[in-house]
């Protein structure tokens, strides 16, 4: 038996470097077992042998890799095995990865979004309470995460709390950012952590002003904040009086008067409106880019479209997000990305620790493009040729909005911005420099939606979510 000994729970590079060694030797998973810390040797009944580093190179996927390293910090005792034995199958399968219905490969996916959503509940549920006066100030929060999502999302903090002091104490360590360094340190205990301070009071006033009766479905509320966090949540000990008082509360809703009908179905019903209008002129700001833009001709898919979304967001912001096209929802509404993929962008940004509201978000393409199967309009991805027509008005937007960065979601929206066709995959994640402004290349928020295989989807979610996560370093750096 092969002993080897990791330097922690999380120690991805140390359980990487013993894995391909083990690999390259041919040592196969049953003769192997992985120690945090010095543990105890020989217990098997072979002495620890030390893991011999060969030169040779051996490949695996960078899904593989991005997996096993969310893998890795989830609490199940045997996640280094598991992966060992993926690892090791991996040569004679290259695609084992892809086959989700795998017991080995559903394990690791199910455990990576384990610790995705252990992540996103951290950043939604870490409450810091304060301490200290001025320069003294800090701001302390004790959080006790599912996984050991630590080090995976201290970043976000650092990203969504710059300007603040903060620690957060968890049992696993600690994580410290003083406004200019974000560093770890040794586990804590929930004393460590001041237990109440007078911005409590107004966090509960707050969080009892937002509680809609009407909304409350309690399973659905702990399904999302589950009851193993309400422990270090101040305002969970309003919610079973809360819950309590909600049928009264709800029937005082229904007695009240009726709200107006919803736009969208007079939206529907609405003649479509005369597109006789040119655009020859140059629009100066975007009020006039809008209004032109209505009366666009310059492709034929203004003829099936309700109207032509246009973008929305600061008149000039720092950051411009371009999508495909408008979709089902937002031709109807004419405001982008608030059907499906609207949410999974939402989701993106607020695990970037980015404000929707601090960013343009527009299309490659200002029309939707379908067809009509019964009583569904399904989406049509544009041509080329549709994509170029509209970047003069692309171009425009961002001559007018002057963003220091553009983030081009998909190959549409890549296609818009570099004025020909690129490759999603070999150009992601990274920040291209070009004559008109630097631009990202990300996925696209349908691709993470629809793909049809989880593996991918969860890799996807989490790179693209990593790619906006870089858009925020970028605009901080420069
Ligand atoms: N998909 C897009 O690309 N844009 C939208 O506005 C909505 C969905």
């Amino acid at each position: 038996m092969r002993t080897v000994h990791l330097d922690s729970e999380t120690d991805f590079d140390g359980w990487r470097e013993a894995a391909r060694s083990l690999r390259l030797e041919g040592i196969e998973p049953a003769r192997v077992r992985f120690v945090v810390g010095q543990g105890q040797d020989g217990l098997f009944g072979e002495e620890a042998a030390p893991v011999v580093h060969r030169p040779q190179a051996f490949k695996v996927s960078k899904a593989f890799v991005d997996l096993a390293q969310e893998v890795i910090l989830h609490r199940d005792a045997d996640r280094f095995d598991l992966l060992y034995r993926i690892l090791w199958r991996l040569q004679d399968e290259p695609s084992l990865i892809k086959v989700t219905s795998d017991r080995d490969v559903a394990r690791a996916v199910e455990m990576a979004k384990n610790v995705s959503r252990a992540s996103h509940k951290m950043k939604a549920f870490v409450r810091f309470r304060q301490q200290g006066e001025g320069d003294r100030q800090r701001w302390i929060a004790w959080f006790e995460p599912a996984h050991r999502v630590l080090e995976k999302t201290a970043p976000f903090f650092q990203r969504r709390y710059t300007n603040m002091r903060w620690s957060i104490l968890t049992p696993d360590g600690t994580a410290h950012w003083d406004l200019k360094a974000l560093t770890y340190g040794p586990p804590a205990r929930k004393e460590d952590a001041p237990q109440e301070d007078e911005v409590e009071d107004f966090w509960k006033t707050y969080y009892a002003s937002t509680f809609n009766p009407s909304r409350l479905r309690t399973k659905a509320m702990q399904a999302e904040m589950p009851k193993s966090y309400w422990k270090n949540l101040p305002e969970a000990e309003l919610i079973s009086e809360m819950i309590a008082g909600a049928t009264g509360r709800t029937e005082q809703m229904v007695t009240a008067p009726a709200p107006e009908p919803n736009r969208r179905f007079d939206q529907v019903r609405a003649p479509m409106v005369d597109r006789t209008v040119t655009n020859e002129v140059v629009p100066e700001d975007l009020d006039q880019l809008n209004a032109a833009l209505a009366g666009c001709r310059r492709c034929p898919l203004w003829r099936d479209a309700t109207q032509a979304v246009c973008g929305v967001g600061p008149k000039q912001s720092r950051l411009m997000i371009v999508g495909e096209q408008p979709g089902d929802n937002e031709d109807l509404s004419g405001q982008p990305f608030i059907g499906p993929a609207g949410e999974v962008l939402n989701h993106a940004l607020v695990e970037a620790g980015l404000n929707r509201d601090d960013i343009y978000l527009t299309n490659a393409v200002k029309h939707f493009k379908h067809t009509v199967r019964g009583r569904h309009r399904l989406h049509k991805t544009p041509s080329a040729a549709e994509i170029d027509h509209c970047r003069w008005w692309l171009n425009r937007e961002r001559e007018l909005v002057k963003p220091e960065l553009s983030v081009a979601m998909g190959s549409s929206a890549a296609r818009g911005l570099f004025g020909h066709t690129v490759s999603v995959g070999d150009l992601r994640g990274r920040i291209m420099h070009r004559p008109d402004g630097p631009v990202l290349v990300t996925y696209h928020p349908a691709y993470i939606l629809r793909h049809p295989d989880p593996a991918e989807r969860t890799r996807a979610k989490l790179a693209f979510e990593d790619d906006l996560g870089l858009a925020v370093d970028y605009l901080n750096a420069v």
